[in-house]
């Protein structure tokens, strides 16, 4: 039985339609959160997801924008706040990879990963933000007037060849969500990042899928499996509780130890 730290708020996650996304946005609704699951794509999924977080007793609704897209990302934070009242939890989440070796990258791939995966994040941050400043605190439901979370990657740190891309989106939103740390504090939001290694999610398929692929991957990581999107939901309701209302800035990486670097275990 989980615990209900978070009832009586609202989460919004992007991306909430499969991966990370889903099990974030079915953490919080477990957490008794209610829950605003954006997809951009695959609508069937995303409604599979809100019957299931309805199935825990909250409310969940599914709203599709681009979150690349201005228009799209106010007309959403619209909608979630004339369905809600208000929104206490952005649950930055979604992102894409276009990998390719840097001489080859095309700029279309550059700008695509650029414009979902860091553009998203600053776009709908900054509604969230200013939802938080026009409700002001709510006592009733958290120590925080908000909560952001944005969804980095162990690659905010390790560099990757192939996916030059990506790898600087996500060094981006580390400088992206300290600087929204530090110039909104005051006003009790708190912002920070999950830093996830290898999930199973179809984001890397190619990496787990065959016992060759999987074994290869299981060098990277000490603890010797791959993870699971639950295991980043219960993060993200750990950082969206008061349970860390006193995290702010923090970039927390959950790669069963892929940032310890394995491959200097012998040698170095
Ligand atoms: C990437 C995955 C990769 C993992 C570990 C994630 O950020 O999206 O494709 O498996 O990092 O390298």
């Amino acid at each position: 039985m989980a615990d209900k730290k978070l009832t009586g708020q609202t989460a919004l996650v992007t991306g909430a339609n499969s991966g990370i996304g889903a099990g974030v946005a079915k953490s919080l609704g477990q957490a008794g959160a209610n829950v605003i699951v954006n997809y951009v794509s695959k609508p069937e999924d995303a409604e599979a997801v809100v019957a299931e977080i309805k199935g825990y007793g909250v409310d969940a609704l599914a709203l599709m924008a681009d979150v690349s897209k201005e228009d799209q990302v106010q007309a959403m934070f619209k909608q979630a706040i004339d369905h809600f009242g208000t929104l206490d939890i952005l649950v930055n989440n979604a992102g894409l990879q276009r990998d390719a070796k840097f001489h080859e990258m095309t700029l279309a791939q550059w700008q695509l990963v650029i414009d979902v995966n860091l553009t998203g994040q600053f776009l709908c941050a900054r509604e969230a933000i200013r939802e938080f400043l026009r409700r002001g605190p709510r006592p009733e439901v958290s120590k925080a007037t908000g909560k952001i979370i944005c969804m980095s990657s162990v690659h905010e740190l390790i560099p990757w060849a192939g996916h030059a891309n990506y790898a600087s989106t996500k060094g981006a939103i580390k400088m992206l969500m300290q600087s929204l740390a530090q110039e909104y504090g005051d006003r009790k939001i708190r912002v920070n990042s999950i830093c996830p290694g290898a999930i199973q999610t179809p984001i890397n398929t190619a990496a787990w899928s065959t016992p060759e692929a999987y074994n290869s991957l299981m060098t990277l990581v000490p603890y010797n499996r791959i993870g699971q999107p639950d295991d980043i939901g219960n993060l993200a309701v750990f950082l969206a509780s008061d349970d860390s209302d006193y995290i702010t800035g923090a970039s927390i990486f959950i790669d069963g130890g892929m940032t310890v670097f394995e491959g200097f275990s012998t040698g170095g």
